[in-house]
């Protein structure tokens, strides 16, 4: 029988280890050195200004929509293709997801679906708008800001499949995604069988200052030490000593919002900048393996649709659309193939259900979702696995 063969895993080498224990030496295990070292490093591989490290990405997410005040009542756009985290935090903030359908080719939030939802409602019924890089695949950030614009949306850009992911805009300039070009705020996870695995971890990625200041406040319960920030007068933090105090002493901090301890350790920080620094060799190997299995079920009866070839994808999935769905799932299971189903459709989950959302509501999407299956797509898998998987695929089609 074959090594057992997942659709996705991490890849954790000597140098992975060594970082991570220096770190656990060191001085520090949460927010020291290697969370600001990461941040920098990372902003700087995206393209963005400022980056913020964040226990995960769903903690990401939540940020970004309390940094841009969602509240009660507002609505947000997003796909049901993702995982439910691009969508719930909406609903952390007391707002309203609504759904738009996939577009069938890329399987990203169909743009006219979109603008048909924004002109069929009155100006300003519409708060933000979240488009998820699905896959990897890099979403057109361009034409999503100009509506963006024209209808008063702020945007959040879901990058976690897409670290390194790029797509070209209209004067024909790579553009990468989280760079904070077109979206407000972009995120990132670092879960173990995403590009960069940090065990659990986040980023947020922007070009907006306001923002950027906004969340390091939440990220820490709210809490500054900056005195240039301090709204209580010196005196008075000092303890009202007799003496004139223009100072305010060491121990001071305040709690001037309210925010969440969403932060990020130091050795997980230290294990990101590792793999951070394998990150494009990492993204070569997955377009390589990409072009492989585009190549291999090309003109397939059985096959309805796959991530295909394209040109600034990040892979991190390759779906195919398949007939026998669930039996092909099943027999490379017999084979020792951990095949996945991304995503169920979120609309579709009981809890999005009780908020009045039925199948049928977005064809593409629950279509798509009946004949998805991502395959085994990750840095170390090898030239023979990968045939292993091809191969088993065909015999499960023409035996
Ligand atoms: C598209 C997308 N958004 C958000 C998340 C949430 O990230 P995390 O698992 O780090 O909380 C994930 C993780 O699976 C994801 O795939």
């Amino acid at each position: 029988m074959h090594n057992s063969i997942p659709y996705g895993k991490q890849h954790i080498t000597q140098q992975d280890l060594d970082v991570v224990v220096k770190t656990l030496k060191s001085d520090f295990l949460t927010q020291g050195p290697q969370i600001a070292a990461f941040e920098e490093a990372f902003a700087k591989y995206i393209g963005a200004k400022y980056a913020v490290a964040l226990s995960n990405g769903t903690a990401a997410l939540h940020l970004c929509a309390l940094a841009l005040d969602v509240k009660a009542g507002q609505k947000v756009i997003t796909t049901p293709i993702t995982f439910a985290a691009s969508a719930n935090c909406v609903k952390y903030c007391g707002g309203e997801v609504v759904f738009a359908d996939i577009d069938p080719e890329t399987y990203l939030l169909d743009i006219s679906a979109v603008k048909k939802l924004l002109e069929n409602a009155p100006k300003g019924t519409y708060s933000g708008i979240i488009p998820v890089d699905f896959a990897g695949n890099a979403a057109n950030l361009e034409k999503f800001r100009q509506i963006a614009n024209e209808y008063g949306l702020w945007m959040i850009e879901d990058s976690c499949h897409s670290p390194g992911g790029t797509f070209i805009d209209s004067n024909n300039k790579e553009q990468y995604c989280g760079n904070g070009n077109f979206a407000d705020l972009a995120i990132f996870s670092f879960h173990p069988v995403k590009h960069i695995a940090c065990g659990e971890g986040g980023m947020i990625t922007t070009n907006d200052k306001k923002l950027y200041d906004k969340l390091l406040f939440l990220r820490t319960h709210g809490i500054t030490k900056n005195p240039d920030l301090f709204i209580n007068d010196a005196q008075w933090a000092a303890g009202n000593t007799s003496n004139n105090v223009t100072q305010y002493p060491g121990w001071y901090m305040e709690m001037q919002t309210l925010g969440y301890n969403y932060r990020l350790t130091d050795f997980q920080a230290a294990l990101g900048i590792s793999q951070l620094q394998r990150a494009d060799e990492g993204l070569k190997r997955r377009r390589e393996i990409a072009a492989k299995y585009a190549i291999s079920f090309e003109n397939k009866d059985w096959m309805f649709g796959q991530s295909g070839n394209v040109t600034g994808h990040a892979y991190h999935l390759y779906v195919v659309e398949v007939k026998d769905r669930l039996e092909l799932y099943n027999y490379l299971r017999t084979k020792n193939i951990f095949a996945q189903v991304h995503y169920i459709p979120v609309h579709l989950m009981p809890f999005y259900k009780q908020q009045g959302y039925k199948i049928g509501d977005f064809p593409n999407a629950e279509t798509y979702y009946s004949r998805c299956l991502s395959l085994p797509m990750y840095p170390t898998l090898t030239n023979e696995e990968q045939d292993f998987v091809i191969e088993c695929i065909n015999t499960f089609y023409t035996q």
